[in-house]
């Protein structure tokens, strides 16, 4: 039979290589019909499902952070979880009610409502001042040297942490067997079983291992700190210390002031932080007692989780316990009001070993609060595959 060219086979060829030049992932049907009727009564997820590839900036990868990569459609299932009211006791709270996108997934309450309008003693952490937790924390995934979860150090995994919120009396406030049939009694998680695991069934494990897929997959690295550190291919501590091409003079000063003062503890490139706990000199006495409070041992007492600062500008209030309102308020307590406690970091320290004092003018602290500004990352707020996918 001789071969000829269907003006149809043409089409169909061009339309895929049009598909396949706009979106590289395009999928024909990556839910079925059925699927895809089910999913969208209740949830905006995209036809085409969203890649949760981690690709950190050449500055970061120079600071030695590889970061595993999640799966796809774990991470997919996980982002429902994360943002579902039904997995908590009285339906309204979802870990989004306390780690909110447009807030650098914190909380501006200084304790977040938990259930039944509960609150906790600790202010929530934002998940967008970590550059990539899938990079460095979780003994899972990074071993030994994983930084640990919590403002007291106390979760070593993802799953590990999101068993702790989703199980806390004041928090989410389930057993694990009752999160499980929330999930099942929801019909539009069976596709996104299926997707993620080959078949639907549901267990906490499955559930506890997607919400790690998707908090994993978080991070923030496109701030305007970011922009510029890439651009010089930044990779040592004395290479940041240099005036970045696009910042203003006021915040390369700020700058300069940061690795001065604070980067010791926080970190030169916002990356992994060099501690994994320190006291700060917040209170003399303090009736929260950190890491020491679990751990029991004399010279961990009144240390807490060294956050990085990404998105700083838009997570207030700041510390443990949100006591600090504003970035005003950070900067005039390591100014002025640090406290004298048997804990007390070296860094923070004159050199007679008494708390640090008065060693920035009005000029400085404007020019540090410039500084801190520039880590706010608009890329990672607005970024819609970590947003909430649920109609209404
Ligand atoms: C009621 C508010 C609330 C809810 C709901 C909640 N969180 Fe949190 N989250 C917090 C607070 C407060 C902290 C800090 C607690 C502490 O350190 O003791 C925190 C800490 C974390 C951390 C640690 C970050 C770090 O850098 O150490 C992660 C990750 C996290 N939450 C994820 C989640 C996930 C996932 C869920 C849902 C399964 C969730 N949270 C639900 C308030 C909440
Ligand atoms: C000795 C280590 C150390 C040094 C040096 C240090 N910090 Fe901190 N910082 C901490 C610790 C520990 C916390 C958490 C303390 C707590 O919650 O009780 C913290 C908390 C913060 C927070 C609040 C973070 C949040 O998410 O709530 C900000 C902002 C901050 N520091 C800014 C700075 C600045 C600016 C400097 C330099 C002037 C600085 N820090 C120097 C250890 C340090």
């Amino acid at each position: 039979m001789k071969k000829t060219f269907s003006p149809y086979a043409l089409f169909f060829v061009l339309v895929i290589i049009t598909a396949c030049n706009s979106k590289p992932d395009f999928n024909f049907f990556y839910y079925t019909p059925e699927q895809t009727a089910v999913l969208a009564k209740t949830l905006n997820l995209p036809e085409i499902p969203d890649d949760y590839t981690i690709e950190l900036p050449i500055h970061l990868r120079n600071a030695g952070l590889a970061p595993s990569q999640v799966e796809r459609d774990k991470a997919i299932l996980g982002r429902v979880l994360f943002y579902d009211k039904k997995l908590s006791k009285d339906g309204t709270i979802a870990c989004g009610s306390c780690h909110k996108q447009n807030l650098g997934f914190g909380d501006d309450r200084q304790f977040s409502l938990g259930v039944n309008n509960q609150v906790g003693e600790r202010n929530s952490i934002a998940l967008y001042s970590v550059a990539s937790f899938a990079a460095y924390y979780g003994t899972d995934i990074n071993g030994a040297s994983a930084i640990p979860f919590f403002w007291d150090n106390r979760a070593a995994t993802a799953k590990e942490q999101s068993m702790g919120s989703l199980t806390n009396p004041i928090e989410m406030d389930l057993h694990m067997s009752e999160v499980t049939d929330a999930v099942r009694n929801q019909d539009y998680y069976q596709p996104l079983f299926e997707k993620a695991y080959g078949d639907n069934a549901i267990t906490s494990d499955r559930v506890l291992e997607s919400i790690a897929n998707f908090v994993n997959a978080m991070g923030s690295y496109s701030s305007k700190f970011d922009v510029e550190a890439s651009k010089a291919g930044l990779y040592n501590a004395t290479q940041y210390a240099n005036n970045f091409s696009g910042f203003t003079a006021t915040e390369n000063a700020g700058k300069a002031l940061f690795m001065q003062h604070c980067a010791t503890c926080h970190s030169h490139n916002m990356g992994r932080p060099p501690l994994t706990f320190a006291n700060n000199g917040l209170y003399q006495v303090y009736t929260d007692q950190g890491v020491g409070g679990r751990s029991n041992i004399a010279s961990q007492k009144g240390t807490f989780k060294i956050p990085t600062l990404r998105n700083i500008a838009v997570s207030a209030p700041y510390m443990h316990d949100g006591s600090l309102k504003t970035l005003e308020d950070v900067i005039e307590h390591y100014n002025s009001g640090i406290k004298p406690h048997a804990n007390l970091h070296t860094a923070l320290k004159a050199s007679n070993g008494t708390p640090k004092k008065n060693f920035l003018n009005i000029d400085q602290k404007a020019q540090l609060i410039a500084f801190l500004n520039t880590l706010t990352d608009f890329q990672a707020s607005a970024d819609t595959r970590f947003s909430n996918p649920f109609k209404q």
